[in-house]
Parts: C-alpha cells; structure tokens; sequence
C-alpha cells in the first residue's frame, strides 16, 4: 500500500528504528528494493532524483510504482522525489503519485549554489503549504552538504563548488533548525554532518572531525520530535571496491560511512537513510564480473539478473542494519 513519508518515519520513530531511501531509475533496482523488503519484511522508501525522472520518464515512474505496489500490496511503500529543486518539480512529483517530496532549499533552483536562509524557508514553506494540502508529506535541508576534509560543498552533479564552503556553512547550526523546522512545517529535516553525495566521501576511515555526528545528536536533542534525514550515507564498502576493480573498474581507495555510524544516529532521531552510491557500486561489481567472465554474452538478462541480486543484498543488509526489518 502506498502511505506518506510521515506515516512511515512516525512508525520508525515510535519503534526506534530507521528506514533506508533507495534511489531507482529503472525497473531491476526497483524490483532488488521490493525483493528486498519482502524477504525482510521491511517498510519501503523509493526515491528518484531529477535525473532519474528525466531517465526513466515521469509516466515510466508512475507506472512501476503503481507495479509495484500491485505486486507487494502488504508492503507500505513511500515513492519520495529526491532534492527537489523548486515548486514545479515537487508538484509534479506529486501528479506522478509521489507521496511525498525533498524541496532542497538548501541550494538555488539551479542545484548547485548555496542558498541564503530566507530563500530556503520562503521555498520550503511553500512546497509545505502545496504538499500538505494534498496529503503528500515534506523533507526539507538545512546546511550544504560537502566534505569537510576538502571544504568542497556539492552540487547535483557530485562536483565541488569554485569556491571553498566554511564548517558554518557545511555543518547545520542546531538554533537554526529549531527556527527552520518551526517556520517551516517540514516533516523530515536532511542535516549537513561532512557526508556528501558519491563514492569519495572520505580519504580515510571517519572520525569525529570528518563525520560530524555530534551535530545529529545535538539537533536532535533540540527538537526530539523531528525526523532527521542523513544524505550521502553510503557506506562504500571495501568488498565492492575490490570486485569492481578485479573486474577491471578503476576507483581510487575511498570511505564512505560506516554503518556503526548511522546506527548510532538512528539512536539520536535519524529516521531515513539515503542510499545510491551502495548500489550502483553493487550493480558495477556484479555487471563488470559477468563480462570480465563470460565475454561471449550479450542478452542483458545475463548480466542484469546478477546486477539484480547484488542490489538486492545490499538493500537487505541495510534493512536489518538499520532495524526496518519486520516492521513492514
Ligand atoms: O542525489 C544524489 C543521488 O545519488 C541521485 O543521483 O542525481 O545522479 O540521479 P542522480
Ligand atoms: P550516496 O551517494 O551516499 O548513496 O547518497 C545518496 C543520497 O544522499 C541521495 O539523496
Ligand atoms: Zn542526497
């Protein structure tokens, strides 16, 4: 069934657990996530990005959520618009039967310049207003994320800004999140901790310095009855590195987020979990091998079922990590 991101992260609140967002643009990632959460008994997040709407196409969307939710109809599924840009795109995610939406006010309609804060509560304030009319739900953002190792804020397309962003800028101040969560009415606040978009968060495993969660927990014992949001929250794991360069891929060493990390903010208020970078390093690693192993096949189903099953481990990895299993 479909329900709103607010009727699931109240549920993981109440229960004390987290739900992981996965991105999709096509219909195998789709089918790994609902494969997934059946075997798991997991809630379900989907989201799609612009780029994934534009890939896909709205009605390709519409009609593989709606397959999907025919196929699992005892899995709640939430379909969420991931970093919205402005009013148009959160609404018309909600045409295409999205139940709720990120209005990343955080930046410019443009995706990649930081915006001021009065822009970002006049915009998501306004997609609030819109969104809640129709029962859809919010998520808003507070703080550009970006790393800061590198002070390099981020835009849509995972490259760094010209300039260098400050730690003001890179790590969200928790008075203002008290004021933005007020003058806003969103139901789920995305922070600004040192994560950032992509496989290379980290030149080395997190700290402290890197990896800010003292920022969750302080935000979170300010406003305890807000569903916080981590972006960037890959874990990048060494295993799928390794494969993908066996296999003949070349990624320089990188960390992402150890998961030790984010279950330690879901005991602090984080409720959703942004995951893409996992999985499509799962999908390379699993496409990579049948080529490098078989380079006489070329039916797509050959390399696109592993593809498949590789995502699917990743996805129900996270769903017991994060404890969303069995509360479907
Ligand atoms: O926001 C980041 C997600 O990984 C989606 O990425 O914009 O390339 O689809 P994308
Ligand atoms: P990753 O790149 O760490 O998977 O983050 C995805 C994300 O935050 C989507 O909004
Ligand atoms: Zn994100």
């Amino acid at each position: 069934a479909r329900v709103t991101l607010r009727q699931l992260l109240d549920h993981a609140a109440e229960y004390g657990y987290g739900v992981p967002a996965f991105n999709i643009n096509n219909m195998e990632q789709a089918l790994a996530i609902m494969e997934a959460a059946e075997a798991t008994n997991s809630p379900v997040i989907m989201q799609a990005s612009r780029g994934a709407r534009s890939y896909a196409n709205d009605i390709v969307l519409k009609h593989l959520i709606d397959a999907m939710a025919e196929m699992y109809p005892d899995i709640p599924i939430c379909m969420h618009q991931d970093h919205g840009n402005n009013e148009a795109t959160c609404a018309t995610a909600i045409q295409y039967g999205f139940t709720s939406v990120m209005m990343d006010g955080s930046l410019k309609a443009d995706g990649k310049t930081p915006a001021d804060y009065d822009y970002n509560v006049a915009v998501t304030k306004a997609v609030v207003d819109m969104a809640h009319w129709v029962g859809a739900s919010v998520e808003g953002e507070l703080g550009v994320l970006g790393s800061l190792e590198t002070g390099m804020g981020e835009k849509e397309d995972g490259h760094g800004f010209e300039g260098k962003l400050g730690h003001d800028q890179l790590l969200t101040d928790p008075d203002q999140a008290v004021e933005f969560v007020k003058a806003t009415e969103v139901d789920a606040l995305a922070i600004a901790m040192g994560t950032s978009h992509g496989a290379y968060k980290f030149t080395r495993k997190p700290d402290g310095d890197v990896l800010a969660m003292h920022v969750i927990e302080e935000i979170h014992r300010r406003l305890p009855n807000t569903h916080l949001v981590m972006h960037g929250s890959s874990s990048v794991p060494q295993d799928l590195q390794e494969i993908i360069n066996k296999y003949g891929g070349e990624m320089p060493q990188t960390w992402g987020v150890p998961v030790e990390e984010i279950q330690r903010g879901i005991k602090h208020g984080v409720r959703k979990i942004n995951i893409d970078t996992d999985n499509r390093m799962a999908i390379t690693g699993a496409i990579r091998k049948v080529f490098a192993e078989k380079p006489g096949e070329f039916d797509p189903r050959s390399y696109l079922k592993p593809a498949k099953e590789a995502m699917r481990k990743i996805c129900i990895q996270r769903f017991e990590e994060f404890g969303t299993a069995g509360h479907a």
